[in-house]
């Protein structure tokens, strides 16, 4: 159920084409290597899933989970490791998994606490690229859309834990 009030910004289509493409631009940058992709939890799990079924590599799969927002639109400036990743990247190549960078600062803080672990490399995908909202410097290194300051639902995204299971992407009305 989508209220009629959500503007469509991408469709499942366009995300599923634009999925193809970031793939694989990443299998041609990774190749003959493994790769170790970070999903951070919970909004990356649909275009995770998406991302790593179309990749021509071999990957190993793990999970961070990091508290941010509140329940609300409004990002909480603050950040805190809350599910840690289960292996150890020391010497890996890894490629972060995001539904959205906003302000930039859950990736600049997860980057930081990654590098302390000497991966080989780090580098970020993100579905969504707010870049106008950034707070802190990151480098997204394959993004598939650029959307305006819009609060976004679907496709793994969230209003308060509701409509992350939507297929396309929706801007919310204004408050
Ligand atoms: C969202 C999103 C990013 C972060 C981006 O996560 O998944 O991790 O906020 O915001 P920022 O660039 O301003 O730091 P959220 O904390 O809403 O958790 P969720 O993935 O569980 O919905």
């Amino acid at each position: 159920m989508t209220p009629d009030t959500f503007k469509l910004l991408f469709s499942r289509d366009q995300i599923e084409q634009r999925t193809r493409e970031l793939a694989a631009l990443i299998s041609n940058d990774y190749h003959g290597r493994h790769l170790v992709i970070v999903g951070v939890l919970k909004g990356c799990f649909v275009f995770m899933a998406d991302v790593i079924r179309n990749l021509d590599l071999d990957v190993t799969v793990d999970f961070v989970q990091i508290a941010s927002y509140g329940a609300g639109r409004e990002s909480s400036g603050e950040c805190t490791l809350v599910k840690d990743l289960g292996i150890d990247i020391r010497g890996r190549d890894v490629l972060v998994v995001e539904d959205i960078v906003d302000t930039g600062e859950t990736l600049a803080c997860l980057i930081d606490e990654l590098q302390q672990r000497s991966p080989a490399s780090v580098r970020v995908c993100a579905l969504l690229d707010k870049q106008c909202c950034r707070r802190a410097e990151v480098k997204v290194d394959y993004f598939g859309f650029a959307v305006e300051d819009v609060f976004v639902v679907g496709c793994g995204l969230d209003y308060d834990e509701r409509y992350r299971a939507l297929p396309g992407i929706y801007a919310l009305p204004p408050e």
